[in-house]
């Protein structure tokens, strides 16, 4: 593998973008508005990059839509984390066969981390012979030529580079929502935590400038988002690898520096990687909301050990005791794998102590999934699948009680919270989100979507609050 990271001249992108200018006049002069539908998979990585792909089309002249069937070009912006992800892309993938004979023309592509597998990509070459184009992440800034070569000769694109990956600037980009945005701060992942395929389809660590960063801020702000996520796979290591190093904790001070009224959040944080500097940072920017998803897999310290975490359970544990310390209210989330090659039922139930321990308000829990080309995949892994979803089933029944209690908490209390759109609920017809982040269901007019309010709190359930306008 290429082992440094580049970043993408200008003038490449410039290229692209001329690409794209020549594609808009091709299909102006058929006299046509061609469609495009984008799928994505995956994390809020994968959406951020959905964003872009958009930002090309619609330069490159396609409007969207939502069905496939109208659609002149189909992305699937797939994600590799676990089989089941995986499943569902090739039952979708499969199933275009159909929706492309009844639209000839119809162009296919599979982007994403699921593409950038080599495994995958065999696949599909040899068994989805109307899949047209497969590109992984490290070669998404080169997307109209791609298309530009479907559209002007025969044959498949496949571009699956094995990449340390690079940084490109400027691609334009159509976001997804008027109030939220992404921003990515950085790229890749170097931990290689033994479970995880990421650091195999996204590349090393790579930082962009904070000027690049901060101008992107300024301009959402300017455009009136107020709620700002900050994304990478483990922010805090990010800046290290700048020509001038800096730390996530300036960064967010920087961010957080950025005149205007907006929320700003960040994942995902490594529990190794988060310092007390970062606390104290978040205790002390106003415009850093309360709330941190810090994942840690496993309560048993072999096991974190074997999955290559580099932290035992009493550092995680120290961690949040000092963030609660500066910040008593801060609203916490994490990630746990049940089922990890060689964990007992006993070494899982250290997960449940850590649930009672800290309790989270939240919790993602997925069972180990093993993934081709990790290191975890050849170990041994004795336990049956029903023994694993018994302990799965023990750990979401104990977070689904203790997300409930928090919940409660909150009955009679007034918060300013941020209305991020309609609900869907004809009782609570507008979602709002508290200050950390939790997930609350509004009565009120749908007027006030995109500003901030005070919210009374009248009621909960384990998944989320309701409320009225105070
Ligand atoms: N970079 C982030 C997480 C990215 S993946 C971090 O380090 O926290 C999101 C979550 O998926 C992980 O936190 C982990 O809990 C889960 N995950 C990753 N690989 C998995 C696998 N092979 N099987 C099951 N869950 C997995
Ligand atoms: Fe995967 Fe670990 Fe990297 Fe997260 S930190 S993306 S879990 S390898
Ligand atoms: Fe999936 Fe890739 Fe994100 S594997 S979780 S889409 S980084």
């Amino acid at each position: 593998m290429e082992t440094k990271t580049t970043v993408i001249a200008p003038e490449e992108l410039q290229k692209q973008a001329e690409i794209c200018g020549e594609i808009r006049a091709r299909w102006a002069e058929a006299g046509r508005t061609p469609r495009a539908f984008v799928d994505t998979y995956g994390c809020q990585q994968n959406e951020a990059d959905s964003e872009r792909i958009r930002g090309y089309l619609s330069q490159m002249g396609y409007g969207f839509t939502d069905q496939e069937e109208e659609a002149q070009i189909i992305v699937l912006n797939t994600c590799a984390i676990r089989e089941h992800a995986e499943q569902r892309v090739f039952g979708n993938v499969g199933a275009l066969v159909h929706t492309k004979r009844a639209k000839p023309g119809q162009l296919i592509c599979v982007c994403g981390c699921m593409a950038q597998e080599q495994h995958v990509a065999d696949k599909i070459k040899q068994s989805f012979r109307h899949v047209d184009l497969v590109f992984g992440p490290h070669v998404l800034w080169k997307f109209p030529e791609f298309i530009h070569t479907l559209l002007t000769s025969r044959g498949r694109i496949f571009q699956i580079p094995d990449e340390a990956g690079s940084i490109a600037e400027g691609i334009p980009v159509v976001r997804q929502d008027k109030v939220k945005a992404w921003v990515s701060i950085m790229y890749g992942c170097n931990n290689f935590c033994s479970y995880c395929i990421v650091p195999y389809v996204r590349g090393r660590e790579r930082s962009r400038k904070p000027e690049d960063i901060l101008n992107e801020v300024r301009e959402l702000v300017a455009e009136g988002y107020k709620d700002i996520t900050l994304l990478g796979q483990n922010v805090n290591s990010y800046g290290k690898d700048l020509d001038e190093p800096m730390d996530f904790a300036d960064l967010l001070e920087q961010v957080n520096a950025v005149p205007g009224d907006f929320l700003i959040r960040f994942m995902t944080s490594h529990p190794k990687d988060a310092t007390q500097k970062l606390f104290e940072t978040m205790a002390r920017c106003e415009k850093v909301a309360p709330v941190l998803h810090l994942p840690f897999q496993a309560g048993n310290d072999r096991v974190l050990k074997v999955m290559n975490r580099k932290h035992t359970i009493e550092q995680y544990l120290d961690k949040i005791r000092a963030l609660r310390a500066l910040i008593p209210d801060i609203v916490l989330t994490s990630d746990v794998i049940v089922g990890f090659p060689g964990e007992t039922t006993p070494e899982f139930e250290d997960t449940l102590k850590v649930l009672e321990e800290v309790r989270f308000d939240a919790l993602f829990t997925f069972i180990y999934s093993p993934r081709v080309g990790t290191p975890a995949a050849k170990m041994d892994d004795p336990m049956s699948r029903e023994e694993k979803l018994a302990n799965f089933n023990r750990l979401v029944a104990l977070q689904d009680s203790i997300s409930e209690e928090k919940h409660a908490a909150y009955i009679g209390k007034t918060m300013r919270c941020l209305v991020d759109g309609e609900s869907g609920d004809s009782r609570y017809p507008l979602s709002a989100r508290t200050p950390g982040n939790r997930l609350v269901r509004l009565t009120g007019d749908p007027a006030v979507i995109g500003q901030f309010v005070q919210v009374k709190i009248t009621d909960a359930n384990k998944w989320s609050l309701f409320g009225e306008m105070a």
